[in-house]
This record gives C-alpha cells, sequence and structure tokens, in this order.
C-alpha cells in the first residue's frame, strides 16, 4: 500500500484545513494517502517535491551572522499570495543566543514589539554553529558545537510564506519537548504523537487541547544526551503548533513573520536563564503576595465578606491578602464600588490593613458606554481622550458585551494615551478604595458574543483562508473582530497582545497609586508578561484532576518566565468537597502564588467554612509555607536578578536521569525542597520517585534509606499530611510562621542545613523591606550566603543593604545527614553549652542561638 511508500513519520501536512481528499488533495501536487493512526496527515508534501524556496544566491556573511535571500520556486501553494523573495537573517546575538528571523524584504509585515537586543560586545565565540546544506531542498540547520548535535534541522525548501499562512517544519533531536502555551497538557513532557495546539488567547476555562488565555510560542527540548536548549517562535498571530514522532515540530501561524529565537543552555535552568535575559525578568513580587490570599466570585454582601475573614482569624489560619472580585463594583463597573451591599468597604480595607493585611481588586478591561451622561468619568474621560479599540474604520469604537450593563467598549492599551488614561483612573480610584494590587481579567479580550456589534464583515481578515487549531474555529469567537484597529496595528495582529499590554501600564498604575512595589496578577499573557504580572490558571474545575494539571501549568509558567503563578485552590466552577479543597489547601500551599478562589452561586469553600479538623490541617500548611518564606522569597530573588525558575520539575535538577523527564505529579521549590502532594480521592499514600541524592523527610529530618534512591516508593500521607522532602546539599533559610507576613518578618529566623553525601552544604538568604520600589536596583537590601563544608557552617554578609525594623536575628540551627553526635560544638569561637543542643539518634542536631543575622557567623563541630 501507499503506506509503505509513504512512511507516517515524515510527512509534511498539505492540506491543514478540514475537507481533504484526493481529490483537492492531488490537485495541489500533494500526495494523498490515508492511514488509521490518529492525527497522520492523510495529504502531505511530496518528499522533493515542486514546492517552496530556493536561494536566489549563495548565503552572504553579515556583522551578525548570514543572510540569504530566497525565491519561490514551485507551484504548490496552500493558500496563495506567496511571497517572493523573502529574506532570512541569521543574526549570533550571544554566545548562547541565536535569532534567525525569515522576514518580506519589500513590505513591512506586523512585528511583536519586543525589543530583544542583541549582545553589543561580538568577539563572544558561540556555542553554536549554523549550516545551509543545499540539497535536493534547502536545509538550515543549527548544531551544538561542542556535541555536534543537530538542534534544528528545517528544510526552507518546504517552506511557505504567504500573506495569511507562514508554515515551517523543523527536526528536533529528541522528543523530550516542554512548553507551548497556554493550554492543559495532559503531561508536562509532550506527546508527540501528532498532537496539534493553537495559541490564541481566548477566555476559555482549562480543557484538553484547547487554546486559552495566554499566548506562549516556547519550547524547550532535553537532547538525547542530556543538554537543554530551548526556542522561541515570537509572533503574536492565531497559530498552531503539531507535535509529530520523527520528531519534528511544524509552526503555522497566519500573520507577521517567522521570528526565532535559540537558547543553548546547556541545563534546563540556563535556558530560562537565557530566555528571561531575551524576554525580560520575573518582576520582583512584595513580600506580602507570597502570603496566603482568599477570594470569591460572589460574597455579594460586605457581612459575608467580614464573616469569612473572621472565622481565618478565629482559626488562626495565616491570611495576608484579601479580594474584592465584582460583586465589590457597583453593577459591575469599573472604578466604582457597591455602595448598598459593601457599604463601609473603604473602612473596612483599612481595618484589613492595620491588621497587617492586604487589598487587590479586580479590573476589567471594558466600560460600560450606557450610563446616563455626566454619571460615569472612567467612560466619559476616555471617551474623550480616544482610548478605546476602534472598528476597521479606525475612528469609531468597537462595542462589545462584557459584565457591566448595557454595552461596553475596551481600553486600547498598546496606545500611550490609555496607559496614561488609566494610570489616572487607577490613581483616583485608590483615594476610594485604598487598594494594594490590581487584578486584571478577561484581557484576551473577553466579549460575550462573537464579534462587536453589529458582527464582523466578511473580509479576509475576519476569515482568513486558514484558521489554526483553535477552539471554536473563529478567529472573533468570544472576542472581538480582527479587523479591529489598535494603535498598534490590527487587533488582528495584537489580539493576543491585549492582557500584555494592559499589565504593562497596570504595573505601573500599582506603584504609582501605592507608592509601593507592584503587584498585578493578569489572566492573559504574552511573551515577556512575566516582567510587570503574574497569573493564575484560570477558570479551573473543582476535580481532582484538575489539581494534577494545576502542577504542569506550575511548571509551564516558570518556563515562560511567569515564575508567580498559581491555580484557584479548591477549584473555581463546580462544587468542591471537603477531601478536594483539604488536599488542594495543602498542594496550594506550595504555589508560589497561594489563593484560594470560587465561582459565584458555588458553597463557600474557605479555609475557615469546614470546621476545626480542617481548619487545622490548612493551617498546619500554611504554616509550613510561612515558615518557608525567607527560601521561596530567596528563589524569587535569584529569579528577578539571574531568570533561574522558582517552581521546577524535578528534570530541571537531575536532567540525566530520564526517569525525571516525565514527572509532573511531585515538583521542586528551587533545587531544594521536594513537593510530593496527594492528588487523589481517598488515597492515604503517594508515590515517590527519589532522584539520587541525599533527601530528608521535612518532617522528621530522617534521611531517606539508600535502598530507595531511583525507585518509586510508597510513602505515607494521611489527611492531615502533605509528604515534603529536603534535598542533602542545600542551606534554607525559614522563619517563625504569623498570621500575616507583616508580622512573621519580624519573628526570629532559623537555618535548615541537609548535608549531602560529602558532608556540605550551601544556601542563601535575600532579605529587604518586602515590598519598596525597585530594593534590588537600588541596593537595599541584605544577602547572605551560607556554606557548610569540614564540619563547619559559615554565613558570609554579601551584602549589608537592609537591616530590619528591629534587628534581625537567627534563633535555631537544624543540621540533617550527621553521622553522629559531635563533642563540642562552637560558635563564634565560644562552646555552645550541652542545653543549648538536641542530637537525634537519625543525625539532625538543633542548636538554640542567639546570633544577628547581618554579621558573619561560624559554628564548627567537633569531635
Ligand atoms: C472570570 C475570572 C474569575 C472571576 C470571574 C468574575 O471568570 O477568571 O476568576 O472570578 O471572571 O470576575
Amino acid at each position: 500500500t501507499c503506506s509503505t511508500k509513504f512512511p507516517i513519520r515524515n510527512r509534511v501536512d498539505c492540506h491543514p484545513q478540514p475537507g481533504a481528499s484526493p481529490e483537492v488533495c492531488e490537485a495541489k501536487g500533494c500526495v494523498w494517502c490515508p492511514t488509521t493512526i490518529a492525527n497522520v496527515p492523510w495529504c502531505f508534501y511530496p518528499a522533493n517535491g515542486p514546492h517552496g524556496y530556493t536561494l536566489k544566491d549563495a548565503p552572504q556573511k553579515t556583522a551578525q551572522g548570514w543572510r540569504v535571500t530566497l525565491i519561490k520556486r514551485g507551484t504548490i501553494s496552500l493558500f496563495g499570495n506567496d511571497i517572493s523573495p523573502i529574506v532570512m537573517d541569521v543574526e549570533f546575538h550571544t554566545k548562547d543566543r541565536l535569532r534567525f528571523k525569515i522576514y518580506d524584504p519589500n513590505n513591512k509585515r506586523f512585528e511583536v514589539p519586543l525589543n530583544i537586543e542583541s549582545s553589543s560586545d561580538v568577539s563572544f565565540e558561540p556555542n553554536y554553529d549554523v549550516e545551509f546544506v543545499n540539497d535536493t531542498v534547502l536545509q538550515f540547520r543549527v548544531i551544538r558545537k561542542k556535541t555536534r548535535t543537530i538542534l534544528w534541522e528545517t528544510t526552507l525548501g518546504g517552506l511557505i510564506f504567504s500573506n495569511q499562512y507562514l508554515q515551517l517544519m523543523t527536526s528536533v533531536p529528541s522528543t523530550s519537548i516542554y512548553g507551548f502555551g497556554e493550554h492543559e497538557h495532559p503531561s508536562f513532557k509532550h506527546d508527540m504523537n501528532y498532537v496539534r495546539y493553537g495559541m490564541f488567547s481566548r477566555d476559555q476555562s482549562p480543557v484538553a487541547l484547547s487554546n486559552l488565555y495566554g499566548v506562549h510560542p516556547f519550547y524547550m527540548c532535553i537532547e538525547k544526551d542530556f543538554n537543554a536548549h530551548g526556542v522561541l517562535l515570537l509572533n503574536s498571530n492565531a497559530q498552531d503548533v503539531t507535535l509529530s514522532p520523527s520528531p519534528s515540530l511544524t509552526f503555522r501561524t497566519i500573520g507577521g513573520i517567522l521570528d526565532f529565537y535559540m537558547f543553548l543552555g546547556p541545563t534546563p535552568e540556563n535556558v530560562i536563564q537565557q530566555y528571561t535575559e531575551a524576554i525580560g525578568r520575573p518582576f520582583m513580587p512584595p513580600y506580602w503576595s507570597l502570603g496566603f490570599q482568599l477570594s470569591r466570585w460572589g460574597y455579594n454582601s460586605i457581612d459575608v465578606l467580614e464573616k469569612t475573614v473572621e472565622r481565618l482569624r478565629q482559626y488562626d489560619i495565616p491570611h495576608d491578602v484579601q479580594y474584592g472580585d465584582i460583586d465589590y463594583m457597583e453593577r459591575q463597573l469599573d472604578f466604582t464600588y457597591d455602595k448598598a451591599n459593601f457599604a463601609g468597604l473603604p473602612e473596612y480595607i483599612k481595618k484589613l490593613k492595620n491588621d497587617g493585611m492586604h487589598y487587590v481588586i479586580i479590573l476589567d478591561p471594558f466600560l460600560t458606554k450606557d450610563e446616563p451622561q455626566g454619571t460615569y468619568r472612567p467612560y466619559e474621560l476616555g471617551q474623550e481622550l480616544g482610548v478605546w479599540v476602534n472598528n476597521s474604520d479606525g475612528i469609531t469604537p468597537a462595542v462589545g458585551k462584557a459584565w457591566p450593563p448595557g454595552d461596553s467598549v475596551y481600553p486600547d492599551y498598546t496606545n500611550p494615551k490609555t496607559a496614561e488614561w488609566w494610570t489616572q483612573m487607577c490613581m483616583e480610584f485608590k483615594n476610594v478604595l485604598d487598594y494594594d494590587g490590581i487584578w486584571i481579567d478577561m484581557n484576551e479580550p473577553s466579549n460575550f458574543q462573537n464579534g462587536q456589534h453589529p458582527g464582523c464583515e466578511k473580509n479576509h481578515l475576519n476569515y482568513p483562508p486558514y484558521v489554526p487549531d483553535i477552539t471554536g474555529g473563529l478567529l472573533a469567537e468570544k472576542t472581538l473582530c480582527p479587523d479591529s484597529k489598535t494603535y498598534l496595528g490590527y487587533h488582528y495582529d495584537t489580539h493576543s497582545l491585549f492582557g500584555w499590554s494592559q499589565a504593562i501600564p497596570t504595573f505601573y498604575a500599582s506603584q504609582n497609586a501605592t507608592g509601593k512595589r507592584a503587584f498585578v496578577l493578569s489572566r492573559s499573557t504574552f511573551v515577556g508578561s512575566g516582567k510587570y504580572t503574574g497569573h493564575w490558571l484560570g477558570d479551573n474545575f473543582s476535580r481532582w484532576r484538575d489539581m494534577h494539571m494545576s502542577i504542569i501549568g506550575m511548571l509551564e509558567f516558570n518556563l515562560f518566565g511567569i515564575p508567580y503563578i498559581g491555580a484557584d485552590i479548591c477549584g473555581f466552577n463546580e462544587e468542591t468537597t471537603y477531601e478536594l479543597c483539604l488536599r488542594w489547601m495543602q498542594l496550594g500551599a506550595f504555589y508560589p502564588f497561594s489563593r484560594n478562589h470560587n465561582a459565584i452561586g458555588n458553597k463557600e469553600q474557605d479555609p475557615g467554612v469546614f470546621g476545626e479538623e480542617f481548619a487545622a490541617i490548612s493551617r498546619s500548611a500554611l504554616r509550613i509555607r510561612y515558615s518557608l518564606l525567607p527560601y521561596l522569597y530567596t528563589l524569587f530573588y535569584h529569579s528577578h536578578v539571574s531568570g533561574n525558575t522558582v517552581v521546577r520539575g524535578l528534570m530541571h535538577e537531575f536532567t540525566s536521569d530520564p526517569q525525571t523527564h516525565g514527572i509532573d505529579r511531585a515538583f521542586l521549590w528551587g533545587p531544594a525542597l521536594m513537593i510530593t502532594p496527594v492528588l487523589e480521592e481517598g488515597a492515604r499514600s503517594v508515590y515517590v520517585y527519589f532522584p539520587e541524592a541525599s533527601w530528608f523527610d521535612f518532617y522528621t529530618g530522617e534521611q531517606v534509606p539508600p535502598s530507595w534512591l531511583k525507585k518509586s516508593v510508597e510513602i505515607p500521607a494521611p489527611l492531615d499530611v502533605i509528604p515534603l522532602f529536603i534535598r542533602g546539599g542545600y542551606i534554607l533559610p525559614i522563619q517563625f510562621p504569623a498570621r500575616t507576613t507583616v508580622l512573621s518578618q519580624l519573628n526570629p529566623f532559623s537555618l535548615i542545613i541537609a548535608l549531602d553525601e560529602h558532608g556540605e552544604a550551601s544556601g542563601s538568604l535575600f532579605w529587604d523591606d518586602g515590598d519598596s520600589i525597585d530594593s534590588v536596583e537600588r541596593g537595599e537590601y541584605s544577602y547572605v550566603e551560607y556554606k557548610y563544608s569540614n564540619r563547619t557552617l559559615k554565613a558570609t554578609v554579601i551584602k549589608n543593604g537592609y537591616n530590619g525594623i528591629t534587628p534581625l536575628a537567627y534563633s535555631s540551627i537544624q543540621i540533617l545527614g550527621l553521622t553522629s553526635r559531635p563533642n563540642v560544638i562552637f560558635m563564634n569561637g565560644k562552646i555552645i553549652p550541652s542545653n543549648r543542643m538536641k542530637y537525634n539518634s537519625n543525625g539532625k542536631i538543633t542548636l538554640w542561638i542567639s546570633a544577628p543575622l547581618l554579621q558573619e557567623l561560624t559554628i564548627s563541630f567537633e569531635y
């Protein structure tokens, strides 16, 4: 049969849209060969068929790399309007970053306004080689110099570059591919069996295969010899990517240019450091935003809100941040509050703040135009300034339907005027509600109908010849018509940039309004959003499987440079249950963004509502979180300055152990803490895979026996326990917990020193006032490095730029993994009295000390 002649592995789809038949396929000059294997293209390009591009002349060397000019040679065109000539510029940006950009030299096409600068120093020796191989079809290769692994091999001959359809296929060196978003992926490591993912921002609850709120055309690949690299396609048009088993990737986008950036790693952490160096490093979150947060849509009255907050207080459950969802507003109008049902809200917020709590308000990106004249200033001022997204005429505002009564217009945040208007509105509203941060929602942007009034015209933008594999199959579905006009161009090109463009002015508005470090939480994100905003995983369901999916989402957003991430704890849609919610409180205590949030109409699900036992278990999980916050905050500092992930898969740290590549039910905080939550109803144990390292039970300090290493071991997890393990070789700074971070920040510090097999460990602590603007950039922080070796702990103060409101001090030290009891212990040369220490036979020692945090500290053990 034809299948023997045309193996399924190498097929390039020649009919990506619906409606393929032997006739239409063969008429194009493509091959038709059906198969029963799911997702394999039936209509595909002939191997060396008459299609694509050829070199105009030999590749030219340029100051930064290479330039090739390509001319169309063949006759197969999928959708017409093929562009010729086209140019590919290969730019050597840094020793680990390469850009290859394919564009139309004669017409400027849309480009994402994210400026990725090349290194000004051109004297570097790149870790990559590029090759152009002019075989039967032209090939472009990127090779890792050190190992000669081919990271990319793409047939430029098979390239399609037409006005509204750009397609490129490349082989990749392995099937360990991670990333691409935003989707709910069933596994962290991708299924490569012809799976196709659409990317186009969409108001969509996370369901399998659907394109969701944000767009991140970025992947990481672990090569067969365990080096890692990453690739970004910087393009904001509706697009999809197909993952095929050969292994290969097919990129299809319907606009802009093909602008690829490759990051050579070679470790997964290096890849993300290099990626965030290019797109912008994550913002430094305020310390309070690492505390536990509570929200719900539908408190509906200040009484219910107060009662809810009060029961958390009664149970002494840590609670730092309270949210106001759209029901705080008067009829869901931005920059108002409901003076009837939420009478006294401004005073109540002040009261919460006096108690050391913080308050975050939601704002939606639509303003009703239908309030009586003279009554709704935010709309009227915006209208006067002309800050809205317009219809295709570029003059009249696009009118859609959203939460507020009447019809709504949409601020065009790509317009600098809009940014000014928005900032002013946020500043003015701060005088009404004394908020600390801004939650920006519905910014895909969402519309409760398909396109604005009176519907989308039939034209090539609204109905392009190819619609990528997106839910609904219609670009205008639940949003504005693609031919709407924004300051930066057609909504067709800028749609998926809406949330990103809103996050930037909101970041500065939050900063200006509060005079403190910005806090922005955005539903829609794009490449580079992490510099300004965190993200939550959207309108999930109160289901066990969604807990598992949240881990994958959290790992992926750490790859995307948005480490401030979490999912709605206990689930948003549908009713939660006692056990689900309890296990989710335990898992959520380890989300970088830890917030319990619920949809209107569902039963209450805050940790105070289920009674004593639930409250106690939630409290204890959150107290563990709070005690670990100095470690978490230090991870965020490293993320902010060096681009490290905060939450990471085991694959990042144990890359050469292929068993870790598929792990997505457990995760790490930084390199040192493994979290292994229960994700199944009724389960009272979890299977934990222990990669080769020293591991210690967080609760007992007991070392995991060597026989457990490189195995999956059943670990007990009664209802009140989330199993946690500390990795030897690391020192974690911790602090005594309190009900809020404002209080816990003042408490004594402690260190957990977990020794590796050589009896060594290291770590660091970043500390500042927690909420002033740019304290890192202004040097107003302290930084301590810890090193334990030769039976001696040394704390070295690298930077002493913040001393605390009250003097900061250590009150205890724990060491795990000692082989025997030391005879004498010295602190800064003085013997520690034996009543100030406790040795457990399992190799754990606790010392009660009193020493200033920001002075050199030496503790040595003598045997
Ligand atoms: C959207 C948000 C959700 C919020 C609701 C009401 O569905 O994703 O978090 O509660 O709108 O504002």
